[in-house]
């Protein structure tokens, strides 16, 4: 396979395309689309999101050093293309979306309420990077739409269906290959099979 070589450029794709929900010193919302983000410890866990200054976001979480991640969702993406072409300098972009929120619990920042999954942060560390500047935020609580729990419990990303960030499209997820460590967990054998098995040997 015959490959060619370009100049540096991000590629790192398919990514999550996330609502950043953050509030100025003056107490004065905004949400913004960010796909550079990404988690980067799991104890104590963290995530991170990367802000061009220019942006109001970033001086918003520059002044009271907290922000939401909130998922977004096939639903939610004409919202999501919105607040990242939109800013919060010119307008209310809760209003031209009709995005509903909710106080999180632990910082003072409004969640999105159709969002499914709402991670409340704390910034860590702040890194200038050139372009961006890296926010890294501990995670200090998440909270789950509880509709989108399976039997056992646990979070169904399939069933809220996430949206996904690829080279400028927007698109979903798509079909189950394996779960984690598939690759060399031992296949179960059915009572019997192993016997029918030997048999068809013979
Ligand atoms: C899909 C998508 C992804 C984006 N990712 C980022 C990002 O990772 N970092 C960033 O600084 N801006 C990103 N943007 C641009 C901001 O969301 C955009 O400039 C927005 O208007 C900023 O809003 P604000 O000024 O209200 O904070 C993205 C835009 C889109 C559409």
């Amino acid at each position: 396979m015959a490959k060619i070589t370009w100049r540096p450029g991000n590629m790192l794709y398919p990514l999550p395309a996330v609502l950043v929900t953050s509030k100025s010193a003056d107490g004065a919302a905004d949400v913004c689309t960010v796909a550079w983000a990404g988690t980067v410890c799991s104890d104590p866990v963290m995530v991170s999101i990367s802000l061009r200054p220019s942006r109001k976001s970033y001086v918003n979480i520059r002044e009271t050093g907290a922000f939401v991640v909130n998922i977004t969702t096939e639903e939610l993406a004409h919202a999501t293309d919105f607040c990242g072409v939109r800013s919060g300098r010119d307008l209310d972009k809760f209003r031209a979306e009709g995005l509903l929120t909710e106080p999180a619990e632990k910082i003072d920042c409004p969640m999105l309420t159709a969002s499914p999954v709402n991670l409340e942060c704390r910034v860590r560390e702040e890194l200038a990077l050139g372009s961006h500047t890296l926010f890294i935020g501990e995670v200090l609580a998440v909270h789950v739409d509880e509709s989108y729990l399976d039997e056992k419990g646990r979070f169904d990303f399939t069933a809220c269906r996430p949206l996904v960030y690829c080279h400028g499209e927007y698109r979903a997820i798509g079909r189950k290959i394996g779960s984690f460590g598939y690759s060399v967990r031992k296949k179960k054998i059915k009572k019997g099979s192993r016997r029918r098995g030997k048999q068809a040997e013979k």
